[in-house]
């Protein structure tokens, strides 16, 4: 899931590990290091668990001025020590670390390595013994069997790292749809799948395009493309203080992140809005979406529930047919688009590999306009897209995404308004926008600054139950399936998020005596409908707990939330939901942060 790399360093190990720390927000279940000094010294440290566990195994002599790291989400093999990466050629000579997957590995391995015994059950080690396959039996370089082992991965994603115990000093690099940068310093350079690892030692990085390959030493590095051209690029910079990743004071990085949210959003306001609450965007990009017929916003997980908000926003406030999209179902079926579409992509990451395949789609055979709304600069969908926006969130560590998801809905709000505004539509022009961001910021403050009340009903409702629902209607309903991800991902409780007209026909049929069931009502429209689908729970024997804004709110309400515009409700709404998944994953004693089986950038399909 995670990649290091560093060549030209005498504290080798400990940037490795660092680096690795860094990433270990991502999610992974095993983890590995090899090093190696000029002088062909080698070490490979491995561990099935966490950074800590690989720390313990290290002893002062585990050092190199070279060296390959990882962290392993398991796709082909479970997680174990055998495993983990590096992996390793049965000679012990080339070792190498890779996130992806490689589709065709078990032809190959029929094919070159019927002799070999392999050692693990994953599609990298193939790929490490064809390297040697290559060198030893085909007398090639490692860089031509670098090169020849990746012509026979078709149709692969991968983002790899190969070290040669013969040439300690080279790092070979490859990538083709997972994230790998190259980052450069004074006489030593650092590869990583996400400049977050490697901040403490440069802010200076190379992308890298999908199909290249880099050797890289501590003074120089070389890109060649698929057609085995030199190809130049220039560094970008990364203006990112490393301490904006660290969780200072806070027990965990998701209640750090809930806490940001009125920041980001006057940040958002900052950057997009006027003083007079004009939203200042690109114009051409402006143009390209005034011209389409149909909006259609592509998202994964959290990011798609701020793409089914973002639905409603769209409709209301440029009146542009909108419709959100499951990315890794879109990816593969045969829409028959508008004839003016225009894409959306929501992605905190930028690397969600569903929601690239849909962009590639969208570049090569639909050639429709498209725009990411990402919160990582330079990210493969922020490159591969024609506009771009930034989420302005800060890096968001913890894997139940937070910020980022009210992030995504205020520059969605942002967008719709611009967007309306140039096509004259008065719903825009009346949607005072700057006014209501500062007032979801206040309310959300005032909800933060009132924790107190949410961990009570966390301990009193969800500390020992086997399930629990969030009902609503609209962008209620919206919200209630963000809220029950939430609590899914952190609790492992089985929480459903549920239409909640739709009970009746079917799903009541879960209701027990003291299920939690928990109503979201900020929709004026649809408030009273609710509450009778309340009532009908209830008389079930249900234990119904209600979020509700002021204005609608009753007497026996438990969770009362300020009032702003009812379009932008769900900013507010959705952050009692982020604080009883926090509590109750807490209750439940679980790591919040690094919710099992999770990773947060999925970067396989
Ligand atoms: C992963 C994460 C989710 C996230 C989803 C989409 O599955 O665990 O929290 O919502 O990916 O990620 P993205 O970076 O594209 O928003």
């Amino acid at each position: 899931c995670g990649i290091v790399g560093v060549t030209g360093r005498s504290d080798a190990t400990e940037i490795l590990i660092s680096g690795l720390e860094k990433l270990e927000y991502r999610g992974y279940d095993s983890a590995g290091i090899y090093l190696n000094n000029a002088h062909k010294e080698d070490h490979l440290v491995k561990t099935q668990g966490k950074i800590a566990d690989l720390k313990a195994k290290l002893t002062p002599e585990i050092k190199g001025t070279t060296g390959i790291g990882h962290t392993r989400w398991a796709t082909n093999g479970a997680p174990s020590v055998k495993n983990a990466h590096p992996q390793f050629s049965t000679d012990e000579r080339f070792y190498l670390v890779h996130n992806g997957v490689i589709e065709n590995y078990e032809e190959l391995k029929a094919q070159y390595l019927s002799d070999v015994r392999l050692v693990s059950q994953t599609d990298t080690e193939v790929v490490v013994q064809l390297v040697d396959h290559f060198v030893i039996q085909d007398q090639m370089t490692t860089q031509q069997a670098f090169e020849k082992t990746i012509s026979l991965l078709k149709g692969s994603s991968y983002a790899f790292l190969l070290m040669d115990r013969e040439d300690p000093e080279t790092l070979y690099v490859a990538k083709n749809k997972s994230p790998l940068l190259i980052g450069l310093g004074k006489d030593f350079n650092v590869v990583c799948s996400d400049a977050l690892a490697m901040l403490n030692v440069t802010k200076d990085f190379l992308e890298l395009h999908d199909g290249e390959m880099v050797v890289v030493t501590p003074k120089t590095v070389k890109i060649t493309n698929q057609s085995g051209q030199r190809v130049e690029r220039k560094a970008f910079h990364v203006d990112l203080d490393p301490k904006a990743a660290d969780r200072g004071a806070y027990p965990y990085y998701m209640l750090k992140e809930i806490d940001e949210q009125p920041a980001v959003l006057h940040r958002i306001q900052e950057t997009y809005l006027q003083d007079s609450g004009i939203p200042v965007l690109d114009q051409e990009m402006l143009n390209a979406m005034a011209k389409a017929d149909r909006i259609y916003i592509v998202g994964a997980g959290t990011s798609y529930h701020a793409g089914l908000v973002g639905q409603t926003l769209f409709e209301k406030l440029a009146q542009v047919p909108t419709q959100a999209v499951l990315a890794s179902e879109f990816a593969y079926t045969d829409p028959i688009l508008s004839k003016h579409p225009f894409f959306i992509f929501l992605t905190q990451s930028g690397e969600t590999a569903d929601s690239r395949q849909v962009l590639v789609r969208v570049n090569e055979e639909w050639q429709a306009p498209s725009l990411t709304i990402t919160n990582v600069e330079n990210s493969t969908l922020y490159r591969e897209a024609s506009y771009q926006l930034l989420l302005q969130a800060g890096p968001e560590i913890a894997v139940a995404s937070t910020k980022a998801y009210t992030a995504q809905i205020a520059v969605e709000a942002v967008v719709a308004k611009a967007l309306g505004t140039r096509k004259q539509v008065p719903a825009a022009d009346a949607f005072d926008l700057q006014h209501e961001l500062s007032l979801a910021a206040n309310a959300i403050q005032a909800i933060v600054d009132d924790k107190a009340q949410i961990k009570t009903v966390a301990h009193k409702d969800l500390a020992t139950t086997r399930n629990a629902f969030y009902i609503g209607r609209g962008v209620d309903y919206f919200v209630a399936l963000e809220a029950a991800l939430k609590l899914k991902e952190i609790s492992y409780i089985q929480a459903e998020g549920f239409a909640s007209g739709e009970l009746k026909h079917g799903t009541i049929a879960l209701i027990e005596d003291q299920t939690p069931v928990i109503a979201l009502i900020t929709q004026a429209r649809t408030a009273s409908h609710t509450r009778g689908n309340i009532q009908e729970v209830q008389s079930r024997g249900a234990q119904v707990l209600t979020i509700v804004s002021e204005n609608l709110a009753k007497t026996s309400d438990q969770l009362v939330i300020p009032s702003i515009s009812e379009l932008l409700m769900p900013l507010i709404s959705v952050v009692p939901a982020q604080l009883l998944a926090y509590y109750a994953s807490l209750e439940r004693g679980y790591n919040v942060d690094q919710p099992r089986n999770l990773a947060k950038s999925v970067t396989v399909e």
